[in-house]
């Protein structure tokens, strides 16, 4: 006999959820599970997800038909284990949160390429309860959807690029606006500069030159460049003017109009020679000589005071952490490199001008919490919460105390909103190295756990949330 709904009695709806390798019973109000034959309202009457459909339109009615369902869930093919972080219903009585989290990612959710234990069971936990997240990490380099996607697949749980902030998203913000860089000249740099200039161009800056380039047609510039062959040649595209050469009209040659560092460079020697030449040169235009450069009744001795181009810095951090027993160098410490050789430049006279993004610095914890207050809109109306609330407390859980910690402590919300520090022990600060004596000041955690789970459990828990995670 063909099982019917106690409600309806209409025919039941079957398909295969391939995920729970259950077969799926729906009908016009309810669906039941083999599994539990537990109510659950969220998907009445929606086609069955594209994979289960073709099992399903093939096996389901057969199986049925020959009362073989439990064969059928032995033929399936295990889908990968992605956890989908589709749309959660409110909790009966379950006020939205007011309260969310930010998540750094290296030494924090990955070591590298691997998970750290407990980061994937702390987020599907937090996205189970509706509880708004960000991944704010100074990490860079590739494009935010493949960042997102690769996260997705270390911690088996799908995330989107709407919460996620790299070192380099707020540079999205220097496209547009009064002092936009849409039509300027950009010279870009990073681990892959030519991977930087891709995800440059798909931010909407429509000029964007790598040190490559600039090599590839004046090997002069850097002689005996390793990797001018191995490297740049492959990927160097022509220059949009040439260089400045003596007699050739200013207007006619290359004008650099900012340098943009987006990622660790791998080139520091040629790219601090190049950098150095342009922060010399008169207006951004290479080969160029500002007669400013050292004049004692200018501004900074005339450093910098010729229309040079701005210097952009994705992330100051000097270290971070890998599977090598000692920490890395970050992009922080080329930044330190440049620093050092201009301050020997201009003879100490000026300290290298330049624009710092990343964590610690303001200008990227208000861009993230822009973007988490729009996420955490955005979920919880999707999940039919009218009565949202403020968002008026931010959990930002770190590894790093001069980053993570620095940054939160001092960041003061455009909304008021509150910003406690959470400093984990999994990745750049050490107890035994380091111990608690740099935890003074603006590093001074709100609190310290050993992991992200125990941080997040210590987050709830100060939000009296009843939870068992
Ligand atoms: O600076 C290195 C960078 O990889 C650190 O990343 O996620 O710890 O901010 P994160
Ligand atoms: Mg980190």
């Amino acid at each position: 006999m063909m099982a019917s709904c106690p409600r309806s009695w209409s025919p039941f709806r079957r398909h295969f959820d391939m995920r729970s390798r259950v077969l799926i019973l729906s009908c016009c109000r309810q669906q039941y599970s083999t599994r539990t034959m537990s109510i659950s309202t969220a998907r009445l009457c929606k086609p069955p997800p594209r994979n289960t459909m073709r099992l399903s339109r093939v096996w389901a009615p057969l199986a049925t038909l020959l009362g073989l369902s439990s064969v059928v869930r032995g033929l399936a093919v295990p889908a990968p284990q992605i956890r989908s972080l589709s749309i959660n219903r409110p909790k009966p009585g379950l006020e939205p949160p007011e309260f969310a989290f930010a998540f750094d990612i290296d030494g924090v959710l990955l070591h590298e390429k691997k998970a750290l234990p407990g980061a994937a069971q702390t987020l599907q936990y937090l996205h189970d309860h509706s509880i708004p997240f960000i991944f704010l990490t100074n990490s860079g380099g590739k494009h935010e959807h493949e960042r997102v996607k690769e996260l997705s697949e270390k911690l088996g749980v799908n995330f989107t690029v709407d919460n996620f902030v790299q070192s380099h998203t707020p540079f999205k913000a220097l496209v547009h606006g009064e002092h936009g860089l849409e039509n300027k000249t950009v010279l870009v740099t990073g681990a892959d500069a030519s991977k930087c200039r891709d995800i440059a161009e798909e931010y909407g800056f429509r000029n964007v030159i790598t040190p490559g380039d600039i090599l590839v047609a004046h090997p002069e510039a850097w002689p005996f460049d390793a990797l001018l062959d191995t490297v740049y040649k492959d990927v160097a595209r022509p220059l949009p003017k040439p260089l400045w050469a003596p007699g050739q009209p200013l207007e006619d040659s290359l004008k650099i109009d900012a340098i943009m560092v987006m990622h660790d460079p791998r080139d520091w020697a040629w790219e601090i020679q190049l950098f150095t030449d342009l922060l010399q040169s008169h207006d951004g235009i290479l080969g160029t000589y500002s007669d400013r450069n050292g004049d004692p009744d200018l501004p900074n001795h005339g450093w910098q005071q010729d229309g040079q181009p701005k210097v952009y810095f994705s992330n100051s951090d000097l270290y971070w952490v890998t599977d090598f027993p000692l920490r890395r160098f970050g992009q922080g410490a080329f930044q330190h490199a440049f620093a050092g050789v201009w301050e020997r430049i201009t003879g100490g006279e000026h300290e290298l001008e330049r624009e710092l993004y990343g964590k610690p610095y303001g200008v990227t914890y208000q861009y993230a919490e822009d973007m988490l207050r729009k996420f955490r809109l955005d979920m919880l109306t999707n999940m039919g919460h009218d009565e949202l609330g403020d968002l008026k407390r931010v959990y930002m859980v770190g590894d790093n105390p001069d980053s993570d910690i620095a940054g939160a402590n001092n960041h003061v919300s455009k909304y008021g909103t509150k910003w406690s520090s959470i400093l984990v022990g999994t990745g750049v600060w050490n107890e035994q190295r380091d111990g608690m004596r740099k935890l003074i000041g603006d590093r001074e955690p709100t609190a310290i756990q050993a992991n992200v789970l125990e941080a997040v459990r210590w987050g709830l828990d100060n939000e009296g949330w009843k939870h068992h995670l």
